[in-house]
């Protein structure tokens, strides 16, 4: 979204040997004072992030708020920086759910999405008083009224549609196809309102639909548009159902190219207009007034979008080889810190956290887990790199901390948040002994070794 990355925090000093910056803070800095891998997010990067997105909604006078999907990133102090600027929060486990109440985000502006609700999470959101359950199945309307009876309470539910619109986005984060397990067809869809509008624990209050994420084509949003709310106003008119509001889900692509610019960086192999992705206002352009056909209060619910391009994940070369096919770069971080190159062959920027003139060659980066799906990027023309030089991976910030692992029993990042001219640690390293097990490491007497 090019008017979401207006001001990057991430930057190159204006030196002779140029830094990699977060916002005032040198990376390289960071990199030695709390060691690699690393996240750093930016503060000002995460508020510009959504006040990009809640000001467009709020200058076109619609009743909305802007619910920040917390898959994505769900540490509690990015989340308490969302929360103070207003956004709701979508949740999809009992965990997500506590972190954001926790975190400060009021339960009128809290939404519970997921196919597979447990007992135990619907009763526990029941209790908080969410805005509305994303509701995935008639089966799991029945449930959450059967629940809601049994504690004398109502369940405000939303009906997720899934309205067979290709996202054109890779398809395993494509979410809005008849073979995806998300929603309920618009043929059955109906059925699934009348029914819950029939149970004596259910309020019918909303319409979800989400198609997809990292999504660079309007026309899917549009189509997915145009669909639900032909199918909101059909509802009102053959079924007398009305609805408060209408959330069209999350999805909205970012540039994950050329994030970060200097003359002494390789050009990207796309060139410099090579990577289409829609601006914030172009897609509020396209699917508002299509939306607002119905007259309902909108949601939105990005991740991605919010933190992603606030992140840069700090890395350090640990080897270089080659073979007669290939130069690799082995950092000390990979699929266990950022699994989305090797889960959806996404693309990341690498950038060196120095930068210096002089020849450039293509390598393979990768990391030290023992698969080889193991990989930060291929075939990527880079600065000459060595054993202790310091890389940072951009746009790390959405669905990176969150879907890392203990893989080869590896201690999760440090995570740290860059404000200005300051930073402060936000979660702990993990250490050996976390992943290891204190009491095994204790018992068989190879404390020494690790303290
Ligand atoms: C229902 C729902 N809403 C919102 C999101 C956030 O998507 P994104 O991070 O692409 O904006 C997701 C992620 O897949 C989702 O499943």
């Amino acid at each position: 979204m090019t008017d979401v990355l207006d001001q990057q925090a991430f930057r190159y000093s204006n030196d002779e040997q140029p830094s990699l910056l977060c916002e005032e803070v040198t990376l390289s800095d960071l990199a030695r004072e709390f060691g690699t891998p690393l996240y750093v997010y930016s503060k000002r990067q995460i508020v510009q992030n959504f006040h990009s997105f809640d000001e467009t909604l709020k200058s076109s006078g619609k009743e909305h708020y802007v619910s920040y999907a917390l898959k994505a990133n769900s540490n509690i102090e990015l989340l308490k920086i969302l929360a103070e600027e207003g956004a709701g929060a979508d949740v999809v486990s009992a965990g997500e759910l506590l972190v954001a109440l926790a975190a400060g985000f009021t339960p009128e502006k809290i939404t519970f999405d997921g196919t597979g609700k447990t007992d135990a999470e619907i009763e526990l959101a029941l209790k908080a008083n969410i805005h509305a359950f994303n509701v995935e199945s008639l089966e799991e309307l029945s449930v959450i009224n059967g629940i809601a009876e049994k504690f004398g309470l109502r369940a405000k539910v939303s009906i997720r549609v899934n309205p067979d619109v290709d996202a054109k986005s890779h398809p395993y984060i494509s979410t809005g196809l008849k073979e995806n397990k998300f929603g309920i067809d618009m043929e059955n869809a109906r059925e699934a309102f009348i029914y819950a509008s029939k149970q004596p624990a259910l309020e019918v209050v909303g319409i979800h639909v989400h198609i997809g994420s990292q999504i660079t084509s309007l026309d899917p949003f549009i189509k997915a548009a145009r669909s639900t709310v032909k199918f909101v106003n059909s509802l009102r008119v053959k079924s007398g159902i009305i609805l408060e509001h209408l959330n069209f889900g999350g999805g909205q692509g970012i540039h994950y190219r050329n994030v970060v610019r200097h003359p002494l960086l390789p050009k990207d192999e796309l060139g410099e207009e090579g990577e289409y992705v829609p601006s914030l206002s172009e897609f509020v352009g396209a699917v508002l007034p299509i939306l607002d056909q119905t007259g309902l209060k909108i949601i939105f619910e990005p991740g991605r979008a919010i933190v992603a391009n606030a992140c840069a994940l700090l890395a350090t070369v640990l080897y270089t080889k080659a073979n007669s096919k290939k130069k690799f770069v082995i950092a000390d971080t990979g699929m266990t810190e950022l699994i989305r190159p090797c889960l959806y062959e996404a693309y990341h920027q690498v950038a060196p956290l120095e930068l210096t003139a002089g020849a450039t060659q293509k390598v393979d980066i990768v990391g030290p887990i023992c698969e080889t799906s193991d990989f930060l990027a291929q075939s990527r023309e880079m600065p000459t790199l060595k054993r202790g030089d310091s890389i940072a991976i951009l746009c790390a910030g959405a669905y990176g901390y969150t879907l890392a692992s203990n893989y080869n029993l590896r201690p999760r990042a440090a995570e740290i948040l860059v404000d200005g001219a300051e930073y402060r640690l936000i979660r702990e390293r993990e250490r050996v002994e976390d992943v290891a097990g204190v009491a095994r490491i204790e018992n068989a007497g190879l404390h020494a070794l690790v303290s």
